[in-house]
């Protein structure tokens, strides 16, 4: 039974099985505790008092400040309830044998590449990607997010151009489709909850979805609830999640113009088996952008280095760990009765970093202390990965996740490149999956810093994923 479990598990199992044996129980708890204590105490104290080998701190600050961003905000919402989930779900003895469902491997009809574009805080195109500087000939879908739910009906805040600015993108390449999203940093405490519970509702809501589509030319809406029924939430939000979904689809199919319908939803088995009714979803959305990232994330109570979005499980992990991959998460998805050709697999193109409790050891599953000091809340530009390794950063690729990471003395982070993203590109195809999805623009290499060399390439792992997997090119009419 223990040797069953990873090592940051054990630390808990151990605490858990001496509490139950007998008499000295207390005494020996306490005891441990303090070893523990005392250690990281201890540790911690020596780590300060080493010299420090801080990274070069002028671009570092600016980072910090730069990036500092509300959207941050939600992204970290959803990677905190992620790691509750596997919080949840540390010492469950789950039972994670997969029944594969007989899959339809039907051809599936040309791939899709869906890309999130965030909305800029600022309208400083130095700073921030802007409609502008968006290359409309590599994504087959772009989704603008994020608008909330507000007294059921879907909200654009103060900025509404810039939902004009990316639909004319499609003058520039007509096969593009632009859809906007729902969620976002609103939906937890007022949106979604308060407008999926009646019939009215709801009704008030796709009334207003079908207006702002009609009003900025849009192709669809992704609903982007994170999540239904989920961390004591009413259980009945399940159903209501399936009930918008079904009469969003009836009146899509309805309205003069072919609306498409998707739902982003969460990777982890903890969350889908509670927020999802998998076969109902399947029947009324178009896809799903599956949100495989964030596995892993700086969290106190498991306060060691992991990857943001493996492909792959690692050999030394087990029991609820090793489902925190792609490979897992995806199968996990047909397993409940989603269809290969409606699963759209996210991959991020931001990263996430840690700070490392001791220099010396920087491998997967090190000890850290925190969020590294590149980034926002340890998320961090793939531009900012390539400074790092380019002021002498190390890399690692991990062959087992097929993903890589970099360290410089107490720096870590874990992110895409070319070589993690042409894995899952592969990945997508050899498993009839229905295309990929990124999150997100924004935190691609837009302005093309990291590949001086071969000319400045801009959004290079965006671009991986569209020659990879767009079938027919999108090259701009004309040419
Ligand atoms: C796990 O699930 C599989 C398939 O449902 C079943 O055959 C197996 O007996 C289960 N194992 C345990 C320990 O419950
Ligand atoms: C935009 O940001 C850059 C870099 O921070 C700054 O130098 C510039 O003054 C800003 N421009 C505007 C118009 O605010
Ligand atoms: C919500 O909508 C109702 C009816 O459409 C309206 O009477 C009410 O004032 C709105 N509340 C807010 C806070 O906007
Ligand atoms: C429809 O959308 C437009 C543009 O956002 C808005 O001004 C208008 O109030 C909306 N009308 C209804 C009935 O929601
Ligand atoms: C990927 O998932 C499938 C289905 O669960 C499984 O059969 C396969 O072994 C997994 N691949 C790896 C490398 O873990
Ligand atoms: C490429 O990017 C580098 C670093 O950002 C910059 O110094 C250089 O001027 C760029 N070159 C071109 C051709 O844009």
């Amino acid at each position: 039974m223990v040797n069953r479990i990873p090592v940051p598990q054990a630390k808990y199992e151990l605490l858990t099985s001496v509490r139950q044996t007998n008499w000295k129980s207390p005494v020996v708890c306490l005891t441990f505790v303090f070893i523990v204590v005392g250690s990281l105490f201890a540790l911690r104290v020596c780590s300060d008092l080493l010299p420090s080998r801080n990274l070069e701190s002028g671009p570092l600050r600016e980072v910090i400040i730069t990036t500092e961003d509300a959207t941050i905000a939600s992204w970290t919402r959803r990677a905190r309830m992620y790691a509750e989930s596997s919080k949840e779900n540390q010492n469950a003895d789950r039972n994670t044998t997969l029944v594969t469902a007989p899959s339809s491997r039907s051809p599936s009809s040309g791939k899709i590449l869906v890309c999130y574009y965030t909305l800029p805080r600022t309208m400083n195109t130095t700073e921030e990607l802007s409609p502008a500087h968006i290359d409309p000939n590599i994504c087959s879908h772009i989704i603008v997010g994020f608008a909330s739910v507000v007294n059921s009906t879907l909200s654009l805040g103060s900025n509404t151009q810039i939902y004009n600015e990316i639909s004319s993108l499609k003058k520039l390449q007509p096969k593009l489709k632009v859809m906007i999203s729902a969620g976002g940093i609103n939906e937890q405490t007022l949106g979604f909850p308060e407008m999926v519970k009646t019939h009215a509702n709801r009704k008030k809501f796709i009334r207003s979805v079908l207006n702002i589509t009609r009003a900025f030319d849009l192709d669809g809406l992704d609903v982007d609830w994170e999540f239904p029924a989920w961390l004591g939430n009413n259980e009945r939000q399940k159903i209501w999640f399936v009930q918008l979904l079904q009469e969003l689809r009836k009146e899509f199919d309805r309205s003069a113009r072919t609306l498409i319908l998707s739902a982003a939803v969460a990777a982890p088995p903890a969350i889908i088996d509670d927020s999802y009714f998998v076969p109902n979803i399947a029947e009324y959305v178009d896809f799903i952008n599956l949100m495989a990232y964030d596995l892993h994330y700086y969290v106190w109570y498991l306060p060691v280095t992991g990857l943001n979005a493996p492909l792959y499980p690692r050999a030394s992990e087990i029991g609820y760990i090793a489902t925190l991959n792609v490979n897992y998460s995806a199968n996990y998805w047909v397993s409940k009765g989603m269809p290969r050709e409606k699963i759209v697999v996210g991959v991020p193109t931001y990263g996430h970093s840690y700070q490392l409790d001791n220099v010396d050891n920087h491998g997967i599953m090190a000890p850290a202390k925190g969020f590294g000091r590149l980034g926002v809340d340890g998320f961090v530009f793939y531009s900012m990965v390539c400074w790092l390794l380019s002021v002498g950063g190390q890399r690692v690729f991990d062959q087992e996740s097929r993903a890589p990471y970099v360290y410089k003395y107490d720096e870590w982070i874990s992110y895409e490149d070319a070589d993690s993203v042409t894995a899952k590109a592969e990945w997508i195809k050899a498993n009839d999956f229905k295309g990929a999805m990124i999150f997100s623009l924004n935190t691609d290499d837009w302005s093309g810093s990291c590949s001086s060399k071969d000319g400045n390439e801009t959004f290079p792992l965006t671009r991986i994923l569209s020659k990879t997997l767009l079938r027919e090119k999108l090259t701009p009419p004309g040419l």
